[in-house]
Order: structure tokens, then sequence, then C-alpha cells
């Protein structure tokens, strides 16, 4: 491939990626939380990245540990094969995002070296962006260094496209992204837990001015709340693993609200609860990731980005939120 066909490669990209919704890929594997089974779960998933792709939708986040035990790297394995199985045009649209967890046994960069490898493996090659899961800064602050080193070698040695951060605040973004700076080597996203019912209004905030100011996507994860911002208001607690049974259970009354508002401009707008509150993300500057299990939810996800909320639609959904008792836990690995 010469330079020029590059260069047209990488416009038809961004022109196609960066079109503010993404797709997310935790449950492709994971059995606590989302109660993944093989034979069951996998054809439909083939067929959910499949709607997904041909919606629009073209970038997908997965990450290393999207699979435990004997489904080790299972999210990875399963968007490496569908996105190989893809005509070549269309493989070079997409953006496969992973994350890799900077475990406390993952030792300094080597550690982190062969997770990529791993990853990239599992990924059949398919993969232009590494994100760091969360920041070490809790448990092994002495070692942040040199994994940052490492990451940003593997941009400047050509192994991958991009670089992004996961679970950071306001202060260790910014300590990243200026240590990044002096490799030479751009941060283009940063991940945190963003939705109509993210915790941390003040930490949120401070994230959003800082990344509209160095140019620095957010990705919104969780940003359906596990799937409750989708709820009519009149939805019993569904059945699911426990984790989720109990999550619904303790946000679905304390959401009632929020979850009202949102059917009422849904309805009034002929759309569905979760397009109104995917774009309540985008009107915040926010690519959202929903996390995505069937055909439909594609459709759904890729049917928000033909329209925008007015500002008076999201001042009222902040207002709501702001009042809203119950938030979605915290994710622990976040930093300050
Ligand atoms: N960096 C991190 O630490 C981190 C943490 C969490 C997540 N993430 C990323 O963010 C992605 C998304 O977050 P998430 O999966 O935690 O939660 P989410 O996107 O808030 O919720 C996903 C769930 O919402 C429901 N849903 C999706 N589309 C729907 C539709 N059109 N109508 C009704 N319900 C719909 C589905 O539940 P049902 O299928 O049960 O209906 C789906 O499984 C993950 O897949 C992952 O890639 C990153």
């Amino acid at each position: 491939m010469n330079g020029s066909d590059d260069g047209a490669i990488m416009a038809r990209r961004d022109a196609g990626r960066l079109n503010g919704i993404g797709f997310g890929t935790w449950a492709w594997g994971n059995q606590l939380v989302w109660g993944y089974q093989p034979e069951r779960d996998d054809p439909v998933l083939e067929e959910t990245f499949l709607e997904a792709v041909r919606s629009g939708l073209r970038l997908v986040d997965t990450a290393d540990s999207y699979g435990t035990g004997r489904l080790n790297g299972r999210s990875e394995a399963l968007l490496g094969r569908f996105v190989q199985a893809l005509p070549a045009s269309l493989q070079r649209e997409l953006l496969v995002a992973t994350k890799l967890a900077p475990f406390p046994w993952r030792i300094g960069r080597r550690g982190l070296d062969r997770a990529f490898a791993a990853s990239r493996d599992r990924l059949q090659g398919h993969l232009e962006r590494v994100q760091l899961h969360w920041s070490t800064a809790r448990y092994a602050p002495w070692q942040e260094v040199s994994l940052l080193d490492g990451l940003a070698d593997l941009v400047l040695n050509g192994a991958v496209r991009e670089l992004g951060v996961s679970n950071m605040g306001p202060r260790r973004l910014e300590w990243m992204q200026d240590r990044l700076e002096q490799r030479g080597v751009r941060l283009s996203s940063v991940q945190v837990q963003f939705s109509l019912m993210a915790p941390g209004d003040h930490r949120l905030q401070d994230l959003l001015a800082i990344c509209r100011k160095r140019s620095i996507e957010v990705l919104a994860y969780s940003p359906l709340a596990f799937g409750v911002l989708g709820q009519p208001p009149d939805a019993q607690p569904r059945p699911g693993t426990l984790l989720r049974r109990r999550l619904f259970n303790r946000l679905l009354p304390a959401s009632l609200p929020l979850r009202q508002e949102l059917k009422g401009m849904a309805d009034r707008r002929g759309v569905s609860m979760v397009q109104v509150a995917l774009n309540w993300c985008r009107a915040h500057g926010a690519t959202p990731i929903p996390g995505l299990r069937s055909p439909a939810q594609a459709r759904e996800a890729a049917a928000a980005l033909s329209w925008e909320l007015t500002p008076e639609e999201q001042d009222r959904l902040d207002t709501l939120r702001s009042r809203c008792p119950v938030r979605m836990p915290a994710n622990p690995f976040e930093s300050a």
C-alpha cells in the first residue's frame, strides 16, 4: 500500500467513525454480571455485531479482562473473529479499541507488552487503539510511569495507532496526558462511567472541561446504567443475574421521575428512551458506547445518530439527574 492509499483510508475511517456513538462488548463473555453462555449467545452476538456495522457504528470497545477463567479473552476473541469475516473495505473503516488491565501481577512494561501481544492475537490483528484500563496509582504508583512509557512505545514503534486511558479522574488524566506528550504521543480518549445515573457530578464536569480544552475524546461507558434507562416507568424488575437484579431493584424506584421524563420525550419524538439517554451523553460532548446484545439494540443505538436533544430537553434531564437520589455505584478502579 502506498502513502496516498493510506491517507485515503485514514480519511474514510475518520469520516466513518467519528460519528458520535460506538458500542461495547463487556457482556460478550462475562457470566457474573451478564450471564453469558457461549452456545446460546454467540450466534446472536455475531448478528448483533453485523447489524451494528450495517447501521453505521464504527467504534467498538473491548478489554482483555472481558471473559475470565476458561472464558479468558472471550470478548476479544469473538470480536476478532467477527471483524475478520467482514469485507476488507469495512474492516478498514472500523476502530477497534481494547483495554489492557494493569493487574498487580503484570509487573512493569514487559507485563503489559505481553498482554498487548495476546490481545492483538485474539483480535486477529484488528486493533487500532490500546487503552490503559485503570490507573495503578492506588496500589503500585511507582510503576505508572513505566507502564505509560511502554504504551507510548507501542505507538512510537508502530505496533498500534492510538492510545486511550480509562477510569481516570481529572488530576490523573492531566498528569498522564502531560507524560505522554513529553514522549511525543497524543492521548486520543478517556473512558469513564457517564450516564444520566452515573455518580460524581463535579468530577465529571471537571473531566469534560479538561477534555474539551485538551481535545481528548470522552467515551461514555455504561451510558444506559446497565439497561435501567431503557426501562419504561411501569417496568418490573427483570430476571437476570443476581448482581443485575439487585441493581435494578435499587435503581428502578429511584429513577422513576427521570424515566417518566425520558419516556415523555421519547414518545413526543417517536423514538425510544434509549435513544434519548444516548443523546444526553452526546449533548454533553461524550461518545456513548452502549453494551449491545441483540441486533435490535444495535439498530436503536445507531438510530440516535439521526437527531439531537434541544438545549431545553438537555436542561430538563440535567435537573432530573441532579434530583435522582440513588446513582449507579462508582467503579472501584477509578482514580482521582
Ligand atoms: N472502562 C471500564 O471500566 C468499563 C466499565 C463498564 C463498561 N465499559 C464498556 O462500556 C460498554 C457499555 O457499558 P455496559 O455494558 O456496562 O452498560 P450499558 O451500556 O449501560 O447497558 C447495556 C445494557 O443495556 C441494555 N440495552 C442496550 N440497548 C438497549 C435498547 N436498545 N433497548 C433496551 N435496552 C438496551 C441491554 O440489556 P439487556 O440485553 O439485558 O436488555 C444491554 O446489555 C461495555 O460493554 C464496555 O465495553 C467499560
